[in-house]
């Protein structure tokens, strides 16, 4: 049985008075850690925006100091007071508090809430499962909720934004794999190209190339659906452009976060704005979600969509690349040994 006692490795953000922020691998026990009633020996976390801007100064994402950051985080339960989560058991955990407002999993250990919680569904390891991420789920929430609102594959392009990074890349790699035309918009259209091409996009097309008529209200109807997690001025852009009916699945703000549109795109195309949060998913929505990532959404390339792995002390290159928009794909996390089996 891990004792209280027995240290373990975690990368540790600390905010000083004045704002700035300083980062690095300590020793941890698990008294460390929040309150919770499983602790998961982290086999694998994944590094997300998010982990990036934790580390920025005077950010407004991190909630607590000293933070364990890693919003995801996989591998097996050490201690549980759960019967239904029984010591032993493969899992993943994601979103809520985790990495932002609790430690998260940049750690050999996390100790979370039952409720956030999910086990491994069939067919995924913990290693796949963080290939996949909170990168895939957001894309896979994008995706299905596209297809709620009826998007099918022959409906016309359907465009992808931020593609090299993890949502985006992931959000190509699944739309690709259900059939459907795929144009992939990045900044990196040179060096990225081809990898994005292997993974299923039809096109490949540079970020300024979306929008077909700058300053006016309404542009070409170009796009089936979108998936953008860039916002600003890309989402105003996507809105513009939409086919009639067509919907854009929104989650994130790399591009910026202020949205300058009008109401012509809603009100003469039937346009719809789908707001995808991560975050907060239900736990029977989550799970459902991750069924389909093991199933009909299962990537075709999760070894081509792994650009890195590092251990902890490889984080702040990563983090740093992150924030500038340079990591291909996903970072996978590699904490290193918990202090032992129960
Ligand atoms: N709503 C949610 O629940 C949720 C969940 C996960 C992530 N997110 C958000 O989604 C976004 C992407 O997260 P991620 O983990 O995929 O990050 P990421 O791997 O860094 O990907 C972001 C991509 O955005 C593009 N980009 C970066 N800076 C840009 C700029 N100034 N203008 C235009 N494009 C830019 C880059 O793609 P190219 O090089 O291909 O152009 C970059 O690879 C973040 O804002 C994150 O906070 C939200």
């Amino acid at each position: 049985m891990t004792t209280p006692e027995e240290a373990f490795e975690a990368f540790v953000v600390r905010r000083a008075g004045d704002g700035d922020v300083t980062a690095g691998v300590e020793m941890l026990r698990l008294d460390d850690l929040p309150e919770g009633d499983v602790v998961v020996a982290v086999e694998w976390s994944g590094v997300n925006y998010k982990d990036g801007m934790v580390t920025v100064p005077g950010n407004r994402v991190a909630r607590t100091s000293p933070l364990v950051p890693g919003v995801d985080l996989a591998g097996r339960i050490l201690q549980s007071h759960v019967p239904e989560l029984p010591v032993g058991l493969a899992v993943l955990a994601h979103g809520h508090d985790i990495g932002v407002a609790r430690h998260g999993g940049f750690s050999a250990c996390a100790r979370v809430p039952a409720e956030w919680v999910l086990p491994l569904p069939d067919g995924l390891s913990a290693r796949h499962a963080m290939a996949i991420g909170t990168a895939g789920f957001t894309a896979a929430l994008s995706v299905d909720e596209l297809e709620r609102h009826g998007l099918r594959p022959g409906d016309g392009p359907v465009l992808v934004t931020g593609a090299a990074g993890g949502v985006g890349s992931l959000s190509v790699e699944l739309l690709a794999g259900r059939g459907h035309h795929v144009v992939a918009s990045t900044g990196r259209a040179d060096a990225e190209g081809t990898w994005l091409r292997d993974l299923g996009a039809a096109e490949v097309i540079g970020r300024d190339a979306i929008d077909d008529a700058p300053g006016r209200v309404l542009g070409g109807e170009r796009w089936a659906g979108a998936v953008d997690c860039v916002g600003g001025e890309t989402l105003a852009r996507i809105l513009r452009s939409l086919r009639y009916g067509g919907a854009v699945a929104a989650s994130g703000l790399t591009g910026g976060n202020d949205v300058h549109t009008t109401v012509y795109p809603f009100i003469t195309r039937q346009v719809a704005l789908l707001g995808i949060d991560s975050v907060q998913t239900d736990r029977s929505r989550r799970s459902a979600v991750w069924k389909r990532l093991a199933g009909d959404l299962r990537p075709r390339h999760l070894d081509e969509l792994v650009e890195q792995e590092v251990d902890l002390n490889g984080l702040p290159a990563v983090l740093e690349r992150i924030l500038r928009g340079k990591v291909r794909g996903r970072v996978l996390v590699s904490p290193g040994a918990a202090p032992s089996s129960a």
